[in-house]
């Protein structure tokens, strides 16, 4: 970057937004690295997706992260996607190439980094539980599978919203070994499984507790839950109480920002122990 350049911003656009914790990430980022530059929290409506995304650059920003409700709509307005958010239809992160909008989707990198830096072996399993069948099952489906694990049981309320789960296994590989089945079922679904992954809002703050019990699961299972409020779910206390590996949601949100900053600020960043402190008090509301 020449002396004369802007200092590159980024943004991060949701409705609400107020909630995300990606400018804190970005921001201590940039500082560690002394890198001059901005990452700020924008409020967008839907109705004000397209011209946000067609006019950001004009405002002098190199790109952002996308969050709820505008991943679908933001793939859509994609001249360009990376494979990981074609498989998703659905995008994290976004930037300009050419004057062209690209997209990519890095939760599933976010969530394989996250497992792989909190237990090491894990893709060793044979069998994993996935719970849930919404937009973050989707991603963790895909990562489960870009490791082989050779088979998949989704465990979801709605029956339908499971199908088209399975549906997309399929797609991405027909011989996928992949099973569906009800809560009603998680006793025995649960046997022989290596990995259990709660990608529900079941156990999140104010929302209903996540009722399941782990006993079925063998010793060597490990349990992940995608939820990072509270940073340790009863799912993981329950875990940690029967002795299992277990692999905490506050992971995933900071893995899942790296490829962002790196393609915004030219620096691939570390997920270090000190950005998990700051983040972590940050989600219990210390000062
Ligand atoms: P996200 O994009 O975060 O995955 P989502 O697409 O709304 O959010 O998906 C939420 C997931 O949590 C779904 O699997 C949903 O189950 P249904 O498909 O049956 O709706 C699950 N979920 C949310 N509340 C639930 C509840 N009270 N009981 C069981 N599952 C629930």
């Amino acid at each position: 970057m020449n002396a004369s350049a802007p200092s590159p911003r980024a943004f991060v656009i949701g409705w609400p937004i107020a909630h995300s914790r990606s400018p804190l990430i970005h921001t201590y980022w940039l500082k560690t690295y002394g890198i001059a530059g901005s990452y700020e929290r924008i409020p967008v409506k839907p109705d004000d997706l397209a011209d946000f995304l067609r006019g950001f650059a004009q405002q002098g920003f190199v790109g952002g992260n996308v969050t709820l409700p505008h991943k679908e709509a933001a793939f859509a307005l994609c001249a360009k996607r990376t494979e990981a958010a074609e498989r998703l239809q659905a995008v994290n992160t976004l930037w300009m190439d050419g004057g062209q909008l690209c997209g990519d989707n890095t939760d599933v990198v976010g969530f394989l980094a996250s497992l792989d830096a909190d237990v090491a072996d894990w893709s060793q399993c044979e069998k994993a539980v996935v719970l849930g069948a919404g937009g973050a099952a989707r991603a963790i489906l895909a990562a489960l599978m870009s490791r082989g694990i050779p088979r998949i049981a989704i465990i979801n309320r709605n029956r339908s919203r499971g199908e088209e789960l399975v549906a997309l296994a399929k797609a991405i590989d027909p011989a996928q070994q992949i099973a569906l089945y009800g809560f009603e079922d998680a006793r025995t679904c649960l046997e022989g499984a290596g990995l259990l992954v709660n990608t529900t809002s079941l156990g999140m703050q104010n929302q209903p507790p996540l009722v399941i019990d782990l006993a079925p699961l063998p010793d060597h299972a490990v349990v992940a839950d995608i939820v990072y409020v509270p940073l340790e779910t009863d799912l993981l206390k329950a875990a940690r109480r029967r002795g299992l590996k277990t692999s905490a949601g506050l992971g995933m949100l900071l893995h899942q920002a790296v490829p962002g900053f790196e393609r915004w600020f030219g620096k691939r960043p570390e997920v270090t122990a000190e950005l998990y402190t700051l983040v972590a008090r940050d989600i219990r509301g210390e000062p």
